[in-house]
């Protein structure tokens, strides 16, 4: 098996690229672009692994991508490259537009003409819009995507649909609710509740703190993609979700308690416009259907996540810097 793996220098890409050599025997090629939210730190660690090549290039640039697979011969791609974050794609859906929908289109292209055996969309539980305060989302509920964002994320998830339709290309599709985990960029809630709280800054919380999100180790996450990966049925939707719905005002104190700093670091800010105010995943289909269940326990993989934080300050450091600080005084205005 040789993966193609794209954005596999972000959060989850970097998780899923060290389980894979962990626990297989394949060979990886990561393309990134090395956006501001990929990070070759990130992969450090097996940067020398002979089962693993790293190629800087955008999934966008069409001769580039044909380029890599025309002189390598793939056996599965793993299309994580995305812009990921919501509220950046408030202030600008270009680039969102570009490497989500554009990036996937040029992806699948190349996986057609070089007849890939899988290709593997990493979609999100975000493409289904809101829910009330009951029910959760299944791999039927109708997708009604409220942010730029999620609306990049439902068209790519289309595309797919269509080139398994039209062209019979191998496709899956997975939806997952919120992860975490360590190397989660720091514009995220999870890593920038701990990284401000250890800074003493105050803890920007949008609206009144209702909102609730479905949330998921990391490594649960990608056992997931490996396992749709190897067994599923190219054409289906899996959704992956971790059980465990919190409010954010309650994680956020979670996380506070864990980190050892007050309450009174809490500031409520203006809510995000077109703010989702619940996901929840349905995981039956693929627990049922492929075998796949949660390994990790919500609290004490948080915890874990936190300390990875506390020890790995300098990561963080570094990449709470340059860009980042203009995008955070943008978007946060007074709050520094
Ligand atoms: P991330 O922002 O941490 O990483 C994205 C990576 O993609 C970066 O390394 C970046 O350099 C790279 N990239 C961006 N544009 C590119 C391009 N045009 N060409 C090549 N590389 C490019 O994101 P993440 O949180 O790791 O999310 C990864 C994927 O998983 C995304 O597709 C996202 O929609 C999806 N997802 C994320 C979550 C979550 O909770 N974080 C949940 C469900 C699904
Ligand atoms: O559900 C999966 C999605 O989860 C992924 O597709 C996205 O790529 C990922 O970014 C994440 O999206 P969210 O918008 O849910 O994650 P975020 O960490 O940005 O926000 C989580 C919740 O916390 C959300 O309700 C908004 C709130 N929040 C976030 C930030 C950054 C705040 O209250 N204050 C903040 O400063």
């Amino acid at each position: 098996m040789h993966l193609l793996v794209t954005g596999g220098a972000g959060f989850i890409g970097s998780n899923f690229i060290k389980y894979i050599l962990e626990e297989t025997d394949w060979q990886v090629t990561n393309l990134d672009k090395l956006t501001y939210a990929g990070n070759l730190e990130n992969l450090a660690d097996i940067q020398d692994n002979t089962h693993y090549k790293f190629v800087r290039g955008d999934i966008a640039d069409n001769q580039a991508v044909n380029n890599l697979f025309s002189g390598n011969k793939f056996t599965a791609v793993v299309n994580f490259a995305a812009e990921s974050h919501v509220d950046r794609s408030i202030q600008d859906a270009s680039p969102f537009i570009n490497a989500n929908i554009a990036g996937t289109q040029v992806l699948l292209d190349a996986s057609l003409k070089y007849k890939i055996d899988r290709f593997l969309q990493v979609s999100t539980d975000e493409v289904y819009g809101s829910l009330e305060d009951d029910g959760f989302f299944t791999e039927d509920t109708t997708l009604a995507p409220n942010s730029p964002y999620s609306a990049s994320k439902a068209s790519a998830d289309l595309l797919c649909r269509a080139y398994y339709k039209t062209h019979g290309l191998p496709v899956l599709i997975t939806r997952c609710s919120n992860n975490f985990g360590p190397y989660q960029f720091p514009e995220k809630l999870i890593p920038l509740v701990v990284s401000n709280a250890i800074e003493d800054k105050p803890i920007p919380v949008y609206g009144s703190g209702i909102n609730i999100r479905d949330w998921i180790y990391v490594l649960d996450h990608c056992a997931g993609i490996k396992c749709v990966l190897e067994r599923g049925v190219p054409g289906e939707v899996y959704n992956i979700g971790g059980d465990t719905q919190i409010h954010n005002i309650e994680l956020i104190k979670m996380i506070l308690s864990v980190v050892n700093k007050s309450d009174s670091l809490i500031t409520y800010v203006k809510d995000r416009p077109g703010h989702d105010h619940r996901y929840a995943i349905d995981p039956q289909k693929i627990k049922s259907q492929l075998g796949w269940n949660l390994q990790y326990n919500f609290k004490s993989a948080l915890i874990k996540t936190v300390k990875w934080y506390i020890d790995n300050q300098d990561w963080w450091n570094k990449v709470k810097s340059g860009e980042y600080i203009n995008y955070y005084q943008k978007w946060y205005g007074i709050i520094k």
